[in-house]
């Protein structure tokens, strides 16, 4: 639906001289008034959906394009999962220097991890209109659509809370139905950041990655929250800097009774995984950590 009322616009609104209302005015006039569904923007796969999604906290980052009349272009696929694909994206304004690599996570509709991992975790969210809940449980083409927006959402909330917090997480810049666009977090030329587990640290990174992560979930854990899902495969290090992904999960300690489950979880997961690559013992004690984030929350 969204990209095919993209497509109908032909105009490009470069000119700096008309005032941003009116440039909006204009450009959705122009998206309106053709039906010629050939006509595309003059590059890209569509106009940038900025102006109809949820966009993410302000002040937007200074990199971000924000104008009206960017286009979209798919770059590649990062990466296809049961749950999501991830797609790389550049937003630019034809014509002008202004541009900015995005990663794209589409939830897909039609998994079964989703299924079990949502059993647990979706429990007592709620849902309003009783004819998605019916889909949902049912598990219809609607309902698995209506599940996978949820998860959408989810995430989009938990990036924005976070990012507000000052936590290294990918900015979250926008969210349309069940996609939401991310801060691309890689090289300039577009080389995606590597997995933590694709990572054999020597000892002191070893060491400098074990505290930006405490330094990250006694962030986390400072807001009673834990990620839910954590492990070497949900931390991106871009030139040895550490940031968290894959957040549609996260677990609010005080709220969720099994809170604390998720918790030590979290930390014996990663915990492990920093003592095989060899971090000593009495830095990786899982015991401490969970202690010490229980007091952060509140909850020793
Ligand atoms: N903001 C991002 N920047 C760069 N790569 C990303 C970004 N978000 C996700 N990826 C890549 O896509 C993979 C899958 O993303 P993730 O959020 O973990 O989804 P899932 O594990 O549910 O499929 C990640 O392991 C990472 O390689
Ligand atoms: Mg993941």
């Amino acid at each position: 639906m969204h990209n095919e009322r993209m497509r109908r616009g032909k105009r490009r609104f470069d000119d700096d001289d008309r005032g941003f209302a009116d440039k909006r005015r204009a450009l959705a006039t122009a998206r309106l008034a053709t039906t010629d569904e050939t006509a595309m923007p003059g590059t890209g796969d569509r106009w940038s959906t900025w102006d109809d999604a949820q966009r993410g906290p302000q002040p937007y980052p200074s990199w971000l394009v924000t104008e009206l009349s960017a286009v979209d272009t798919e770059l590649g696929v990062l990466k296809t999962g049961k749950e999501a694909d991830v797609h790389l994206i550049e937003r630019a304004v034809p014509g002008t220097g202004a541009a900015c690599v995005l990663a794209a996570k589409r939830y897909r509709g039609s998994d079964h991890r989703l299924f079990h991992r949502d059993s647990g975790y979706l429990e007592g969210r709620r849902v309003r209109k009783s004819r998605e809940l019916r889909a949902m449980a049912n598990r219809t083409a609607f309902g698995r659509e209506v599940i996978a927006a949820q998860w959408a959402i989810a995430e989009f909330a938990a990036l924005g809370r976070l990012w507000s917090l000052g936590a290294p997480v990918p900015y979250p810049v926008q969210l349309a139905g069940t996609e939401l666009l991310l801060e691309f977090i890689g090289s300039a030329g577009g080389q995606a950041a590597p997995r933590l587990a694709q990572l054999r640290p020597d000892s002191g990174e070893l060491r400098d990655l074990w505290g930006q992560l405490v330094d990250a979930m006694v962030l986390m854990a400072g807001d009673g929250l834990t990620h839910g899902d954590l492990s070497a495969y949900n931390l991106l290090v871009q030139d040895g800097r550490l940031v968290v992904i894959d957040l549609p999960q996260v677990v609010d300690m005080v709220s969720n009774p099994r809170g604390l489950e998720f918790l030590d979880r979290d930390v014996r997961v990663i915990a492990k995984w920093f003592d095989a690559r060899g971090l000593p013992p009495e830095v990786a004690d899982p015991t401490a950590l969970v202690d010490l984030l229980k007091a952060e929350a509140g909850l020793a």
